[in-house]
């Protein structure tokens, strides 16, 4: 109960509703929200500290930015959640929050789009060596779905795709990727779509800024083609899979396609011809309570379960 009278006290003025239904809509940052506002920085900033101590926002780094966001726990993110749905939009300050908010979103997604566009070339290259990407799609969304996990992570995200098919079938996706510039693509496309129970963080894969078993499926997804430690981010991700979690590995069977290596930094490749699509999954045991250090999933060598040519 005192948690929800902080939460009330804390949102209960017009600058800190019109941060919570802001943060609703989308990641910020203070400058964007600063804009928005049209008050002055330490004063937003002032307020946002307010909102995160009430547990009503999410207050995360990313390099030297931070961004804030609705809570995800609760009670405050429920208590947020109805709050937001009980505001007006046609209110003239919320309206025009809003308008705002959406021509910084346009911002975003125009220089998120012209990084997409410069690598067009060379991704398209690569997509048309192999299967058609919507066959593995179905077949993930087919192996997450059986699983029927809460809480689910993929690692190495880039633009958010694989987020966007599966969040769906989850209460909470996350992805991580080492690029911000990936990751600004990923946020466009998630909020292009809707879809508020999906977050990015930019992240290592060899070293995740994440808690031991607090995922009941890790998805990494053509991702492990460009490492040099591949076992190193497997163990890693088998840390983060809360016991019965599923781990996914989709990527190329061995090939000899040595273009890859030279032009797109590819680090292993090994005999066979043509491009093949694998998906591997591996179970956590049940009984597994301890998770000490590079601690193994239940399979040793990959189980291959699905295979699309
Ligand atoms: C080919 S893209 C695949 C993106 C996405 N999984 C998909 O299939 O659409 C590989 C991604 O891995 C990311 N990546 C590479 N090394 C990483 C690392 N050490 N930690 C986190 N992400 C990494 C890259 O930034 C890139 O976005």
């Amino acid at each position: 109960m005192e948690h929800l009278l902080a939460a009330l006290r804390a949102v209960a003025e017009a600058t800190r509703l019109r941060l919570v239904v802001l943060c609703a809509r989308g990641e910020l940052t203070v400058s964007e929200l600063t804009h928005i506002l049209g008050q002055s920085q330490p004063r937003v900033s002032r307020h946002l500290k307010l909102l995160c101590e009430a547990g009503l926002l999410d207050r995360f780094r990313e390099g030297s930015w931070v961004f804030y966001r609705l809570s995800q726990s609760d009670p405050a993110s429920t208590l947020a959640r109805q709050l937001v749905a009980a505001c007006d939009e046609t209110d003239p300050t919320i309206g025009l929050d809003l308008q705002r908010l959406n021509a910084i979103k346009r911002q975003r997604a125009e220089a998120a789009g012209t990084y997409f566009r410069e690598n067009a070339a060379q991704w398209h290259r690569i997509r048309s060596l192999y299967v058609d990407e919507r066959e593995v799609e179905a077949a993930l969304v087919e192996i997450i779905s059986t699983a029927d996990p809460r809480d689910l992570l993929d690692i190495g995200t880039g633009t958010g795709r694989v987020l966007e098919v599966l969040a769906p079938q989850v209460q909470n996706a996350l992805g991580i990727d080492q690029s911000r510039e990936m990751l600004s693509i990923a946020r466009v496309n998630l909020e292009r779509a809707g879809l508020d129970n999906a977050s990015v963080r930019l992240g290592d894969m060899y070293q995740l800024a994440l808690p031991d078993a607090s995922f009941d499926a890790v998805v990494i997804h053509q991702v492990l083609h460009y490492a040099d430690r591949p076992a190193t981010a497997i163990a890693e991700a088998a840390r983060t899979l809360r016991p019965d979690g599923i781990l996914v590995l989709v990527d190329f069977a061995p090939h000899a396609l040595e273009f890859l290596r030279d032009e797109h930094a590819h680090r292993r490749l090994l005999p066979g011809y043509p491009l093949t699509v694998v998906i591997w999954t591996a179970h956590r045991p049940a009984a597994a309570s301890r998770f000490a250090q590079g601690s193994r999933v239940a399979t040793t060598g990959a189980l291959v379960t699905g295979e699309v040519h």
